[in-house]
């Protein structure tokens, strides 16, 4: 076997995205012990970024080991016991995933749908929650990845207020590229993502979860499913005074989200934002010139995962493997039912820049 050695590529998918340099060089520093006090004391630094980038003062924020999914699990698990009932709201493939994951903790699961493309109608919400007002826990995605639907929390918030259900948010997609505000809409869990707008490659998946959410998994009468994520010995090793060893946290990788939350912070979450925003507005000034569409409707469409309907005739996967091939560059194809059909194109925390939009644009012109 010889030395692997990726190719040069340009990350502008649904995730990962571009890495800043300074997170890999983290990531190469060497390993200590994870109970080590150096480790421990950065383990505190991350928990109290994590905070600022959920805007939560939730105690248990941390981050799961593993991929957005475990983060999913995790939350599930620890918040379901057979026998609940949830409303999962389904409009792509993440919402279907959840309900997946809700279903194997045993649950009943009533799903709330809306066709691909289009925001979780909260109207939709209301009849499934007044229907069955014995529901535990209400499921929702904020960015929904497979789509490129942004969906507004506002009122979803003050429905899960209304019915006293708990409120469990993904973030996988949002965390850093548009406000996630868990304090402000009564988010009891959520999670993300290290790969997507925090610009840090995949491994870790932050979790807040709020004190009624952690009062819950205290009280829970059996045991959550999983070993690995059960959050009341997982959050022992991460709580200041305890710190009992529970598995061997990913060392390395928790220095590189240590890092890629430094760059996070200081930029400025609202800068950020914003500049996630201005440059989507200029990739869809450069699309429109080469006669591309929309998928999504303009007013719920997300600024970092831009989706473009694939114009009659066009050969879809050419596309992108030219595109990989002959530019380095790489974009999604359409997930499930919407292979195919879509494109999306992903300005996602350092991949959300001018020049890399100049790059695209230059190379589409050339393919299309
Ligand atoms: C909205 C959403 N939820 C969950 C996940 C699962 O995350 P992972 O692939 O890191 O396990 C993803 C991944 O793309 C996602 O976009």
């Amino acid at each position: 076997m010889q030395p692997f050695n990726p190719p040069q590529r340009t990350l502008m998918g649904p995730g990962p995205s571009e890495v800043h340099q300074n997170v890999y060089q983290a990531l190469s520093k060497p390993t200590i012990g994870h109970l080590d006090p150096e480790f421990l004391r950065l383990m505190n630094e991350v928990q109290v970024m994590l905070r600022a980038v959920f805007q939560t003062k939730n105690q248990l924020t941390i981050p799961v080991s593993g991929t957005g999914s475990a983060g999913m699990e995790t939350l599930f698990v620890n918040f379901l016991e057979p026998g609940d009932k949830v409303v999962v709201c389904v409009n792509g493939v993440f919402g279907t995933r959840m309900a997946d994951v809700a279903a194997r903790c045993g649950a009943t699961v009533v799903e709330v749908k809306a066709e691909w493309g289009t925001a979780i109608n909260p109207a939709d919400i209301e009849v499934a929650l007044t229907q069955h007002p014995d529901t535990k826990l209400l499921a929702i995605v904020h960015a929904e990845t497979s789509t490129g639907v942004l969906q507004p929390m506002d009122e979803v918030a003050e429905l899960a207020k209304k019915h006293d259900v708990l409120l469990l948010l993904d973030a996988v997609t949002s965390l850093a590229g548009v406000p996630v505000e868990l304090d402000q809409w009564g988010v009891d869990g959520c999670y993300s993502g290290t790969q997507k707008c925090l610009s840090c490659p995949p491994g870790l998946a932050p979790i807040s979860v709020s004190d009624r959410g952690l009062q819950l998994i205290r009280n829970r009468t059996t045991k959550p499913q999983s070993w690995y994520l059960d959050l009341s010995m997982v959050a022992n090793y991460w709580t200041v005074g305890n710190r009992a060893y529970h598995h061997t946290a990913p060392i390395n990788m928790n220095y590189a989200l240590h890092q890629a939350l430094r760059l996070v912070l200081d930029e400025g979450l609202e800068a950020r934002f914003k500049r996630h925003c201005e440059n989507s507005e200029y990739l869809w000034q450069e699309l429109e010139k080469l006669g591309l569409e929309r998928f999504v409707d303009a007013s719920i469409a997300l600024p970092q995962l831009n989706v473009v309907k694939v114009p009659k005739g066009v050969d879809e996967a050419g596309v992108r493997a030219r595109l990989l091939n002959e530019f380095g560059i790489e974009i999604g194809a359409g997930l499930g039912p919407m292979a195919g059909e879509i494109w999306r194109i992903g300005l996602m925390g350092e991949s959300s820049r001018p020049s890399i939009i100049d790059q695209l644009i230059v190379a589409l012109k050339q393919v299309l």
